[in-house]
C-alpha cells in the first residue's frame, strides 16, 4: 500500500485509551472524509463508520489502550483495532445481543447495551474477532466499497 503518494493517503491511525472519550470518532471521522473524496455512497459511508464508531467504544469502554488502524485496499476498506486488555473469553457469547459486561460508569453514559458488536457484523460485509483471554483483542472489519 506503499506504491504511491495517493495511496499513502488512504490510511491512518489512531491511539484509543481506555476511559477516555476525548477522542472518540476521531477515527470515523476522518474516514467518512477519506471515503466521501473517493466519491463512496454515503450509505457506504455510513457503514463504515457506525463499524469504526462501535468497535472505537469498544476500546475505551472494555480495554486499557489499543489502536484503530484503516486502509482503502482497492475496492475494500479494512479497519483493525488491536487493543490489550481483558479480552474476550467467549467470542460467541460477546457476538450475541444485548451480551454486555459493560462497567456501570458505561452504562449511565447509555452505553453497554450489547448492541456494538451486532452492530459491527450488521454493518459491514466481514468481521473477524480474536482475542487472547487476559492480553487483548482483534477486530478486523471488512468494508465493500463497491457493490455489494
Ligand atoms: N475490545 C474488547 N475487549 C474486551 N471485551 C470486549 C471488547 N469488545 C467487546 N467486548 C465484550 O463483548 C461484549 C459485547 O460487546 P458489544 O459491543 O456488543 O456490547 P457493549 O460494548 O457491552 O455495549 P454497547 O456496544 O451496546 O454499548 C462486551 O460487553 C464485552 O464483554
Ligand atoms: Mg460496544
Amino acid at each position: 500500500m506503499e506504491e504511491s503518494e495517493t495511496m499513502e493517503a488512504l490510511e491512518g491511525s489512531f491511539q484509543l485509551k481506555g476511559g477516555d472519550f476525548m477522542d472518540a470518532g476521531a477515527a470515523s471521522k476522518e474516514m467518512r472524509t477519506v471515503l466521501a473524496n473517493l466519491g463512496v455512497p454515503p450509505e457506504t459511508i455510513r457503514r463504515a463508520a457506525v463499524s469504526a464508531f462501535e468497535a472505537e467504544m469498544n476500546v475505551i469502554i472494555h480495554a486499557i489502550a489499543g489502536t484503530l488502524h484503516y486502509a482503502v485496499e482497492g475496492d475494500a476498506l479494512k479497519i483493525t483495532i488491536i487493543d490489550m486488555g481483558p479480552g474476550i473469553k467467549d467470542i460467541q457469547l460477546a457476538m450475541k445481543e444485548g451480551y454486555s459486561t459493560a462497567p456501570d460508569w458505561a452504562r449511565e453514559m447509555g452505553w453497554g447495551s450489547g448492541m456494538g458488536l451486532p452492530n459491527i457484523k450488521n454493518n459491514s460485509d466481514g468481521l473477524k474477532l480474536d482475542s487472547v483471554p487476559g492480553e487483548g483483542t482483534t477486530l478486523e472489519i471488512t468494508i465493500n466499497l463497491k457493490g455489494k
